[in-house]
């Protein structure tokens, strides 16, 4: 990698894995600072860490708006974020700014696709429930009626965004005999043909899937669009599972779908806010399964993920390409 020539300041919001602080020791001229916690850093400790930086190295719970931007000031020409999700960073500020971004896509795909399987045959087939009896004393025989749940064999399976990680899914999903792999979105996909997609309006897919992931971006359109009306539109057997983004989902109307049996189960890896109360209602509810935003958690997709983000926050400093440039 060329040499950053003048003296570069880089903030890091956070610990990351040593694979990426390697990168930036190694990088001639580069000031590096971090908040060297696994704990976010505090807004005010985030504010004064981007003083002057020229790169901030951010995780998807730093919100970047024009406060720390402004607090950054005219230096700052990259943000890198180790996330592929970007709604945490807001847009325009950057856009208007001329600030470069770097994400993280595909290297997580795997990681998070494996994650959203696991969640969801824990929901359907409602393994944490099953634990907890064997560990209470709740199992008393092997009875035909007991801790039944849903399979996917000739099931319908409808995803909601096709993108990296709704792929990743839908291929992992097939092999367990699914008869039909519906999915929603923006636009009609070519490569959906190697799954058998079939591109439904979101009404049809809520009311045609046995199970529902939703694996899309978080944007103004998607933001709350699993509510009231939405669950309505679900079968009282089908089971929803959401690895996106927790503001997706109205939780209000969901934990109404799951209580009054409205809908089968829900598997959320995301929700609102994170991490969710411990007295949150979600959290009483049997038939819900809630996970702390684990889905690139795997040992080495982290590391990737810590180096691919140094490398673009590189890139962006040097004014050179950028392994994964994000377009604003
Ligand atoms: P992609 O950009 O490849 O896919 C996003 C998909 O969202 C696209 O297919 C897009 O479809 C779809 N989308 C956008 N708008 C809508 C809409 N209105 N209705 C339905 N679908 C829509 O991203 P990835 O697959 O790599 O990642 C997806 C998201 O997963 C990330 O943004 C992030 O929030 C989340 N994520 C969560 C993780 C976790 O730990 N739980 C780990 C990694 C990612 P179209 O092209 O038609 O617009
Ligand atoms: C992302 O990358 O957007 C995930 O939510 C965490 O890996």
């Amino acid at each position: 990698m060329k040499a950053v020539r003048k003296l570069m300041k880089v903030f890091i919001t956070r610990r990351i894995p040593p694979e990426g602080m390697k990168i930036l020791a190694a990088a001639e001229g580069c000031e590096v600072s971090q908040w060297d916690s696994d704990e976010p850093v505090p807004r005010s400790e985030l504010l004064k860490g981007v003083e002057g930086a020229h790169g901030l190295l951010c995780l998807l719970s730093d919100k970047i708006d024009k406060e720390v931007l402004d607090a950054a000031g005219p230096n700052l020409k990259v943000i890198s974020t180790m996330s592929v999700g970007f709604d945490h960073l807001v847009h325009s500020e950057i856009k208007k700014r001329g600030i470069r971004v770097g994400y993280t896509p595909d290297v997580l795909t795997d990681a998070t696709a494996e994650l959203t399987v696991a969640l969801l045959l824990a929901t359907s087939r409602r393994l944490p429930e099953g634990v907890e009896e064997v560990k209470s004393g709740g199992w008393s025989s092997w009875k035909p009626l007991w801790l039944c749940g849903y399979g996917l064999s000739g099931s319908t399976v409808g995803i909601v965004g096709l993108g990296r990680i709704g792929m990743a899914i839908a291929q992992r999903l097939l092999p367990f005999g699914v008869k039909r792999l519906l999915y929603s979105g923006r636009t009609a996909k070519t490569y959906a043909a190697e799954v058998n997609g079939e591109f439904v309006p979101l009404d049809t897919l809520a009311s045609e899937s046995d199970f529902i992931v939703v694996s899309c971006s978080l944007t103004p359109e998607t933001q709350g669009m699993c509510d009231k009306a939405f669950f309505r539109k679900m079968k009282k057997t089908s089971i929803f599972i959401n690895s996106s983004r927790g503001a997706v989902v109205n939780q209000e109307d969901l934990y109404e779908a799951l209580s009054s049996g409205q809908i089968a189960a829900a598997g959320l890896d995301v929700t609102t806010p994170e991490p969710l109360p411990t007295n949150h209602p979600l959290l009483t509810l049997k038939n819900c399964v809630v996970l702390p935003h684990i889905g690139s958690a795997t040992y080495s997709t982290r590391g990737i993920m810590s180096a691919l983000a140094a490398q673009n926050l590189l890139g962006g400093l040097q004014g050179s390409d950028m392994p994964s440039e994000l377009s604003l």
